[in-house]
């Protein structure tokens, strides 16, 4: 039996961005779980698949873009060519693309069935395969972001880097409808 799906993480934790990005990571792994058990039952109760809903659709994009606008390019600037991270962050940002597809299926399914209003939302074959297919890719994404990325940046990246990441971080949030804790 999985636990609740833990809600999004404290502002005050982006004042270290990188312990931010790897508690999102952890985060992200309580929803592919949730994912992947709502895949193999074919249906998942409403209030979860409200919670889901919000994930993918308004929380994960905010992590993409952490990645994608602030992270990477850091990164790219501050790593050395004998790190070989050019390569792993441009199929990182391949991934990012690929992972958007199938949550844009994901979601476009969750809202369709919690518009009906009932206790449970049911899941046609095509909604469980993308859902399995996300959570497989996003499993394996987290394990090099996590392995490769984050532990390069903990090296590479300088009081600057991260005060400005933490800023983007933060802006970003501020400038989105998204609640924090
Ligand atoms: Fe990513
Ligand atoms: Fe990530």
């Amino acid at each position: 039996m999985l636990g609740p799906l833990p809600p999004m993480l404290p502002m005050a934790l982006l004042e270290r961005p990188l312990d931010y990005l790897l508690a999102e990571h952890h985060r992200h792994r309580s929803y592919l779980a949730e994912l992947r058990q709502a895949a193999m039952s074919g249906s998942i109760p409403s209030d979860k698949a409200k919670r889901i809903f919000d994930f993918l659709a308004f929380e994960l994009p905010l992590h993409w873009a952490d990645e994608k606008v602030n992270l990477f390019p850091s990164l790219r600037r501050s790593a050395l060519p004998e790190d070989g991270l050019d390569e792993v962050l441009g199929r990182l940002n391949t991934e990012h693309a690929q992972d958007a597809v199938l949550v844009g299926t994901i979601i476009a399914a969750l809202a369709a069935g919690l518009a009906k209003r009932r206790a449970h939302v049911p899941l046609a074959p095509a909604t469980c395969e993308a859902m399995l297919g996300y959570a497989a890719a996003e499993a394996h994404h987290l394990a090099i972001e996590n392995a490769v990325v984050l532990a390069i940046a903990g090296v590479r990246l300088r009081k600057p880097d991260l005060n400005a990441l933490s800023l983007a971080m933060k802006a970003r949030r501020e400038a989105s409808h998204v609640l924090h804790t």
